[in-house]
């Protein structure tokens, strides 16, 4: 069954921020952004601007009733330069108009002088300046040096790692309407309604209670509207406060894709030990995080890097060192895994340079180090309920690999300018936001006395299916049928304090939170019907189908009259709850915990197909086995798990940001930028559900589905790698994401000599 939100996308009747309705008298703003990457602000000059007719502000930081300062994590970042700009796009002024057109017009008359300064974009660069957001961070367990003594195999390499654009369809924009005093109400395209709130409360200088953000849903965000939302909702909200109209405020792709930080470069250096037997012993690690020019969420995101820098496997001895260098991009900022990925493709990397020297195949050191039950992680959480092998020996037996390896090498043996690779990819992933207080949510919970329902959660939807997740639950536990249930706009004010829908935790944790409140008022309603039956024992009361049964006795009472008749009787049919993840915690000092509820698992195999004379490649096949838990809804989480999968070999393969010395973006469009689109997706793309998994911290033993599958697209790194050895068997790979076709056709033939008349 598709879901309701499905059927409104396709149908166009979802409202964007973009479609709202707006009041009469609303004012555009748009955005008077720097040009240059560094420099000293010397003149702005908006008096040409101020004059045309039809602009009714123009607003700098001078302007800003509170604090210019939107920083979450770290305070060092402010709505609106000042004397200095630090990236190309830094937010310098705020053009507020009668239309669209007017604001547009009056920003090309605004004249800026800078001195400039130099420009840093390199993130190796940046810590030999020492230029850090934060000093460095390292997580280790066991020791390392003696470690590496006993090992028999050590290799070290660098590895490089590409960023990545969100392209959420829907652009970041706002929409604020000024209320009675000081009070306004902000529509926001945001992840975290909370974060713009207490942004906003911190520019304007206001009260959290002053400032009410709604939102319906996102089109799309990937982690890019956890923290980039904020700006220009406050942008809106401080133009609708100092004009006192409505304010709309919409970027566009262009101004989107200059303005707004990406997925993280990382920069790695890395030394690995390994036994005779191929177990690894020994891992070190160095990672140069690329966090542009504030802090944004990159300290916690560079953490979760660090939680997952050994992946599926167990290592006793891991040294890992975080390093959040300061350059002059964007800020970068969240995006689906949360710095998880960078992570894993650095130890995949290690593994597979470790077998292409001893003469392995990857996977065989990838297997024999997988995690086991009891297992510690390195940060010092024990691993329970561990399917990591479990879902690497189904992947194994369902897809055949055998036959495919087999088939594979008869395909490479007969042909000389197509070659075939495989790889495997295994996942784990730690489910929790890694900074414990986030993991909280309330929800509440509305029967009208007509029999319908409204439940209002802090989970945001943003196209992953949230909405219909709740739905499910709700459904399930009082047994009426969903078309009785909505699902109203994320509000700060009927849902304070939420958590960002991020950390693929929104379901888990809104969920939960919803369980509790339909049981309360199940429970009530129980208690109600026993009274009505004339019957003590509630207990053997049952709601199903939208009839009351008492124990297997249809009873003359439907879901309707049970609920009129306890309005009638004044029992309260309103609830609201609240749950806090149990029994996690992470001492940041000591750096060992149990920061996570749980962990995800999975395996994916993947083998690619290269075209050797062009460079070319698709992916053949991604077939993957993945621990779902007991899936609450699997056909969303089978769109969740395949749309991450293509979004991760998107990241590992086509997807290339590119800036020019001076920190300006070169890859500022669709064409310049190329995501996967129809004709990436894999022939054959398969994903099996683990089964017998079952997960206690999930509602219904449900497992977090959002972020954990985007990593098993790295596999597709390794699966071209494979293919060009084969036709270039003495390639030396140099581990640098994305492979891009033009890479691939480099590596094709470097240092080969290819005589062409001789090939068949
Ligand atoms: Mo998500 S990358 O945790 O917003």
């Amino acid at each position: 069954m598709i879901s309701s939100d499905t059927r409104k996308h396709v149908r166009g009747n979802s409202i964007f921020i973009d479609d709202m309705p707006i009041p009469t008298g609303t004012l555009f703003a748009s955005v008077f952004d720097s040009s240059i990457a560094h420099g000293k602000i010397v003149k702005l000059d908006l008096s040409k601007a101020q004059q045309l007719d039809g602009v009714v502000k123009i607003i700098t930081f001078k302007d800003i009733p509170g604090e210019n300062q939107i920083g979450n994590i770290i305070a060092d970042e402010s709505l609106l330069a000042e004397d200095k700009v630090e990236y190309v796009g830094e937010p310098v002024a705020i053009i507020v108009a009668e239309n669209e057109s007017i604001s547009k017009k009056a920003k090309k008359l605004i004249t800026i002088e800078y001195e400039e300064l130099p420009v840093v974009t390199d993130a190796r660069q940046a810590f030999k300046l020492g230029s850090l957001i934060v000093p460095p961070r390292i997580f280790e367990m066991g020791n390392i040096n003696s470690a590496f003594e006993e090992a028999d195999f050590i290799f070290e390499d660098k590895v490089e790692i590409g960023g990545q654009e969100h392209l959420y369809l829907e652009t970041q924009g706002a929409v604020v309407i000024p209320g009675e005093c000081d009070n306004i109400k902000i529509f926001s395209s945001t992840q975290g309604p909370t974060v713009v709130q207490k942004a906003a409360a911190r520019v304007l200088n206001l009260k959290m209670h002053q400032i009410e953000v709604d939102v319906l849903r996102l089109g799309g965000a990937f982690g890019g509207k956890e923290d980039q939302a904020t700006p220009w909702a406050v942008m809106a909200a401080l133009a609708a406060k100092l004009t006192a109209r409505p304010v709309k405020l919409i970027l566009n792709r262009h101004d989107d894709l200059r303005m707004t930080g990406k997925r993280h470069p990382y920069s790695v250096d890395y030394k690995i030990g390994l036994t005779k037997d191929y177990k690894i012993i020994a891992f070190d690690v160095t990672y140069f995080q690329n966090a542009g020019a504030c802090a944004d969420l990159s300290t916690a995101i560079l953490e979760r890097t660090l939680f997952h820098a050994s992946n599926s496997y167990f290592i006793p001895n891991i040294k890992a060192v975080g390093n959040s260098c300061k350059t002059n991009l964007p800020p970068n900022t969240a995006f689906r895994g949360f710095g998880g990925p960078q992570a894993m493709f650095v130890i995949e990397s290690a593994i597979h340079k470790a077998a292409s020297v001893i003469g392995v195949d990857a996977h065989v050191i990838q297997k024999i180090n997988l995690l086991h039950e009891g297992d510690f992680f390195y940060y010092g959480q024990k691993a329970e309920r561990v399917n990591a092998e479990k879902c690497w020996i189904a992947s194994e037996k369902i897809f055949d690999l055998q036959q495919k390896e087999k088939e594979i090498s008869e395909f490479n043996a007969s042909h000389e300018l197509v070659k075939k690779g495989i790889a495997l990819m295994p996942i784990c992933f730690g489910i929790s936001f890694t900074n414990s207080m986030l993991n909280q949510a309330s929800a509440l919970l509305h029967i009208y006395n007509d029999g319908s329902i409204s439940i209002s959660t802090a989970a945001v939807e943003m196209g992953q299916g949230v909405n219909e997740k709740m739905i499910n639950i709700a459904a399930r536990i009082f047994s009426i049928n969903k078309s009785k249930i909505k699902i109203e706009s994320t509000n700060t004010t009927r849902v304070a304090n939420t958590s960002a829908t991020a950390a693929s935790s929104a379901a888990d944790l809104n969920g939960n939170a919803l369980i509790i409140a339909c049981n309360n008022l199940l429970i009530r309603l129980k208690n109600h019907a026993a009274n009505i039956l004339k019957v003590n024992d509630s207990e053997k009361i049952i709601f199903k189908n939208e009839a009351i049964y008492y124990g297997d006795e249809k009873q003359k009472l439907s879901w309707e009259e049970i609920i009129t008749s306890a309005y009638v009787n004044r029992i309260s049919l309103s609830s609201q709850a609240f749950y806090a993840t149990p029994n996690i915690h992470f001492d940041r000092n000591i750096k060992k915990g149990n920061p996570f509820a749980y962990h995800v698992y999975g395996t994916a195999i993947i083998v690619s197909k290269v075209d050797c004379l062009r460079g070319t490649y698709e992916m053949e096949s991604v077939e993957v086995v993945h621990d779902f838990g007991k899936s609450l809804n699997p056909l969303i989480d089978l769109g969740q798990a395949e749309g991450a999968i293509i979004q991760g070999i998107g990241w590992m393969t086509i997807e290339e940001l590119k800036q020019d010395d001076n920190g300006k973006l070169l890859s500022n469009s669709l064409s310049t930028y190329k995501i996967p689109d129809i004709y990436s997706i894999p022939k054959n793309m398969k994903v099996h559900f683990l089964e017998d998994s079952e997960n206690p911290y999930g509602p219904f033993k449900s497992k977090a589905i959002g972020e954990p599958p985007l990593m098993y697209g790295i596999g597709a790194y390794f699966a071209i790698a494979n293919a060009i050895k084969e036709f270039n068997p003495h390639v030396a790979l140099n581990y640098s994401a994305p492979i891009t076709h033009e890479k691939t056709l480099m590596l094709l033939y470097q240092n080969k000599q290819i005589n062409l008349d001789e090939v068949k």
